[in-house]
């Protein structure tokens, strides 16, 4: 038995975690209990290492440390969480994960995509999401909402090069492989947003009831 594991990406603002909740409603409406989870995080270990990754240092982290980090999180996570998970069926909501890695360690940090990918390839195998939920917005609409939202953690204090090199390595990734991905307009209303959903809760449906 396998579940199946979906994940929502997007910059900071993008209202991910928002309509993650509005689409585990959604399924739990339809007798489906997902299990929501996040990273950095998921599990205690994993989210000692998120505060250590969010936290305001006077010390510059280096990048190659924030990158092993996040790998370090998602072993903990996949291990303890996700896998046993999947193992039992069930559909697995993450916020955030890999792409994540991609968007911010590689293209906001510049790190080389290649060593991201070998990461990849250690920690989960061949265990990739079956889909990906991308919410898009352009870049001042997000930061403005994460201002007004609460104190900016060590990634949302980024200059604004970083977030464009964020936001178009997730366009791109989703270009790559369109069958995995959804990209949504997370500027648009909240009902709009919903109605764009609707295709993945159903796609998600479909599959769990399969
Ligand atoms: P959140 O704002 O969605 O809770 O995510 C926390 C921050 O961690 C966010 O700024 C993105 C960043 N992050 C990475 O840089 N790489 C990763 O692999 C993940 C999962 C998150």
């Amino acid at each position: 038995m396998s579940g199946l594991f979906i994940t929502f990406e997007g910059p900071e603002g993008a209202g991910k975690s928002t309509n993650l909740r509005y689409l585990a409603d959604c399924l739990r409406a339809a007798g489906c209990d997902p299990l929501l989870t996040r990273e950095p995080g998921g599990t205690p270990i994993a989210e000692q290492i998120r505060t250590l990754l969010l936290a305001n240092h006077s010390e510059q982290m280096n990048s190659d440390a924030e990158l092993l980090l996040m790998f370090a999180a998602r072993a903990q996570h996949l291990n303890q969480v996700i896998r046993p998970a999947l193992a039992q069926g069930r559909v697995v909501i993450s916020d955030r994960f890999t792409d994540a890695t991609y968007a911010y360690q590689g293209g906001g940090r510049g790190i080389d995509m290649q060593r991201i990918a070998a990461l990849e390839t250690w920690v989960q195998g061949d265990l990739r999401p079956d889909l990906t939920l991308l919410f898009d917005v352009p870049v001042e609409v997000g930061l403005a909402r994460a201002k007004a939202r609460s104190a900016l953690d060590r990634f949302e204090q980024e200059e604004r090069a970083f977030f464009d090199a964020v936001r178009t390595t997730y366009l791109a990734r989703a270009a790559d492989a369109p069958g995995r991905y959804r990209v949504i307009d997370g500027s648009a209303s909240i009902e709009g947003v919903q109605a764009e959903l609707q295709p993945a809760i159903n796609w998600i449906l479909e599959r769990w009831h399969a």
